[in-house]
């Protein structure tokens, strides 16, 4: 490729199956090449340094989301109409529609409820002992709480999970992964388009908001399902990640677990540093809308450009001992929620989920002990276990 002249080139995949287990080689290899790096298997730039991510994501002027963020051109036509698909007024008013739900305010109203059901979730699973820290622990609060606030119908529900994480997948590159599970992602976004035809949403949902707002002609009615997904989609695999990468942090680092446990407010900037540490979230796109130099090097106008927020978190130019895990360091900066226009749109829930599920298992667990080999899942976006044995021991 004549364009990318100007950057290295790097030619393993870390898409692979190897390097989703096991993605930070990848990511100290390409910090080492330089500031933007040719990815000549998936022909896009990465960025895998904390300034220039931080630089692009900022420059939504240059660099635009409208054109969407996946790796692959086939979903990023597919996800046209949602808020992470669009720039300037077209996002702002679609990010507004639903951000009174996600206000500091309204989730305040909802915390007693998360807490509850935190306390329960983890209740229950140190009376069981020995669990699986996925689907025992991280699992059953996000699974407990988003699809009643977005309004999903109960019985589309048993798919939920794959069908959000077949999302996640079908934005990475155009590999087998993707072939495997795009026809999942597919089946969410036509039973989100049945579900706003037939107006089987919850009553004063998310997704009643939407549909009322098609309804007072704010809102294109085409728009309305995409938009259901925009919510639902990333909302749980993960927060399912922040926790689980958590439990297993704190597993293995039981000075860090006696350190929170004896300060409980220390468990907001615990969150962070998981974020940052294990993020959950590997890696989008934007396009270049016009020539523009980052970092040095000249990236062409109509380029895509990968804003790999895993690597950003661990650059050694960025953060001392990027790869420790201290729940004390300064980490408010970290980049796993994204940062700019785009930035998360729930980290406000996702922030009260993981904290209610840390702060009940803070006061009754004494130590959590690995007690086999966890296993990834294997996505192409999304960075999380799908096992984790553990042993829960009480206090
Ligand atoms: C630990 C949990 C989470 C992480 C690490 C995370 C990460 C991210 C990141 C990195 C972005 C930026 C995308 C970009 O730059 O293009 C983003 C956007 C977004 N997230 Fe999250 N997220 C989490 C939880 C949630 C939850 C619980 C929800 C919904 C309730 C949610 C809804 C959204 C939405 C709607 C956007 C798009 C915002 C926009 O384009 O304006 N996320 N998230």
């Amino acid at each position: 490729m004549g364009n990318a002249a100007h950057a290295p080139v790097y030619r393993r995949d870390m898409f692979s199956r190897s390097g989703i287990r096991d993605p930070y080689p990848h990511y100290t290899a390409l910090r080492e090449l330089g500031p933007v790096v040719w990815l000549s298997r998936q022909r896009v730039y990465a960025l895998p340094r904390y300034t220039e991510c931080k630089a692009v994501l900022r420059d939504d002027t240059n660099f635009i989301s409208g054109e969407g963020v996946a790796l692959n051109p086939l979903t990023n036509r597919l996800s046209r109409g949602t808020t992470l698909n669009s720039d300037g007024a077209d996002h702002q008013r679609r990010r507004k529609l639903l951000a009174h739900r996600l206000t500091p305010k309204a989730l305040r109203a909802m915390s007693a409820a998360v807490d509850a059901k935190a306390k329960a979730v983890v209740e229950a699973a140190v009376a069981r002992r020995h669990v699986d820290g996925v689907r025992d622990v991280a699992m059953a609060l996000p699974l407990a709480v988003v699809p009643d606030l977005v309004g999903w119908p109960e019985d589309g529900r048993e798919n939920l999970l794959t069908w959000a994480g077949a999302t996640f997948d079908s934005l990475g590159p155009l590999n087998r992964q993707w072939l495997r599970t795009t026809p999942a992602a597919m089946s969410m976004l036509r039973f989100s388009r049945r579900v706003v035809r037939d107006r089987s949403v919850l009553a004063g949902s998310m997704g009643d908001d939407v549909l009322r707002a098609a309804d007072d002609g704010a809102l294109p009615r085409s728009e309305c399902s995409a938009l259901m997904i925009d919510y639902l989609a990333p909302s749980l695999d993960t927060t399912i990640s922040a926790i689980s990468s958590a439990l297993h942090l704190f597993a293995t680092h039981p000075d860090q677990w006696q350190a929170l446990r004896e300060d409980p407010s220390l468990v907001a900037n615990a969150l962070n540093e998981v974020v940052r540490l294990e993020s959950p979230l590997r890696a989008f796109t934007r396009k270049s809308v016009t020539d523009t130099d980052v970092g040095g090097v000249q990236i062409p106008k109509g380029s895509r450009v990968l804003v790999v927020y895993a690597s950003a978190n661990r650059d050694e130019r960025e953060w001392d001992d990027p790869d420790t895990f201290d729940i004390t360091r300064d980490v408010n900066r970290h980049l796993g929620f994204g940062y700019g226009t785009h930035g998360c749109a729930g980290q406000g829930l996702a922030r009260l989920e993981s904290q209610a599920i840390l702060r009940e298992l803070a006061a009754r667990v004494d130590r959590i002990e690995l007690t086999g080999t966890p296993t990834w899942a294997i996505n192409n976006i999304i960075h999380r276990y799908d096992q984790l044995p553990l042993e829960l021991v009480p206090a």
